[in-house]
């Protein structure tokens, strides 16, 4: 078998670039180790920056997007006693972002592949990449449950743990990371949100934020230990301390609700450079990842494959190759500030085992700055609905 572009990974990164390509009348194949009921239950981060919601409008895969999606012109900073709204439409006018849940993404781009014969395979085993090394006179190829797939470019979209990276020989890559000393929990329950606007709490007790993704049902997400276990969190432990934390100022009440859905969220940092070696292009968190206090993981991976898509369609149209030897740079722009201001917001809102009372005094010195002067708001506004 043959394809232009053998794409690893069908969640959102690999699922759109497939689609983009086939717009551009450029194949491809995507080979996914799970099932589709597995990658379209999956249950990720859930905001949507203005720049992605429009790559997907204007690729055609917006339609219930645009129906069910829920605009947001604000979030609320709570901590203190005290909730302090940050108006998007007063400080980056225009801009917003929408909450639709990452598994509603994947559900559309694979029904849009599927309904224009794109070419996706589940539970395909055993995937290994081939001949990447640059000069060599053949192209790369992917070999997967016994058979071969020839290839002109191959995009490793298959996430962190995929097989991507580590096919790229050792040296090759440079490496930044750090791990943050605690985890999200994070559950989704059959219940009407109880604020219109996302939540982001500090507390002494630790961050907490109230999310949703329907009128009927609401996302969660608690900072817990690094070493904890959803196990150790029935459902009743959770809704205390929700409440705990949520209900910190006068007059808010959370409604609580049947759990369906619990799980435990490492929080890391990590960004490989650069992100390509020969013919392999990692896009999306095979390359890089964000602890989520900024929302920016499924964001970042549009991004890159945006760009991806330009520097291929020049690449097959001419063959020339200068925005395919950019892409890693043009990327990593926008991963490094991303990187920064989920590091940023992370750090302004947790709870840190070993701050001293001074390091608090700080973080709340910042929090109020940042409630208090637009101009302070207005970076938080403009990083959080996403940055041209
Ligand atoms: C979510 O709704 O899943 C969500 C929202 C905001 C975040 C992270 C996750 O910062």
């Amino acid at each position: 078998m043959r394809t232009q572009v053998g794409i690893i990974g069908a969640g959102p990164a690999g699922l759109l670039l497939s689609h983009l390509l086939h717009l551009r009348g450029i194949s491809s194949v995507v080979l996914e180790q799970r099932s589709r009921d597995y990658v379209e239950r999956r249950v990720r981060a859930g905001v949507l920056e203005q720049g992605t919601v429009d790559t997907l409008v204007e690729a055609g895969v917006g339609e219930r997007l645009l129906r069910e999606g829920l605009p947001h012109h604000g979030i609320e900073l709570r901590y203190g006693g005290a909730g302090h709204r940050v108006a998007f439409e007063k400080l980056v006018p225009g801009r917003s972002i929408t909450v639709y849940g990452q598994q509603e993404v994947v559900k559309d781009l694979i029904a849009a592949r599927l309904a224009a014969g794109g070419d996706v395979r589940f539970e395909v085993e055993d995937v290994a990449l081939h001949s990447l090394e640059p000069g060599l006179d053949s192209g790369p190829y992917l070999t997967f449950g016994g058979e071969r797939l020839d290839c002109d470019v191959i995009a490793g979209c298959d996430g962190f743990h995929g097989v991507s990276r580590p096919a790229i020989p050792e040296g090759v890559l440079s490496v930044y990371e750090r791990d943050y000393p605690f985890a999200w929990l994070g559950i989704l329950a059959r219940v009407a949100p109880s604020s219109e606007e996302l939540i982001y709490t500090r507390t002494e007790r630790g961050f907490a934020l109230h999310s949703m993704r329907s009128p009927t049902v609401s996302r969660f997400y608690l900072q817990v230990p690094a070493d904890t276990k959803a196990e150790y969190w029935p459902d009743e432990r959770i809704w205390a301390e929700l409440k705990a934390r949520l209900e910190s100022v006068p007059g808010f009440t959370l409604t609580t609700g049947e759990i369906m859905e619990k799980g435990v969220t490492p929080m890391r940092a990590f960004v490989a450079e650069p992100m390509q070696y020969g013919r392999l292009y990692l896009a999306g968190d095979a390359a890089h990842i964000v602890p989520p206090t900024g929302a920016k993981g499924l964001n970042l991976a549009v991004a890159d494959v945006r760009v991806l898509t330009e520097a291929l369609a020049a690449y097959f149209a001419d063959g020339s190759t200068e925005l395919l030897d950019g892409y890693s740079a043009a990327c990593l722009k926008r991963v490094w500030r991303a990187q920064h201001f989920s590091w940023w917001m992370t750090t302004l809102l947790h709870t840190f085992e070993d701050d001293d009372p001074y390091g608090r005094r700080l973080q709340l010195s910042y929090l109020d700055y940042v409630t208090s002067s637009e101009a302070a708001a207005t970076t938080l506004a403009e990083n959080y609905v996403g940055l041209p």
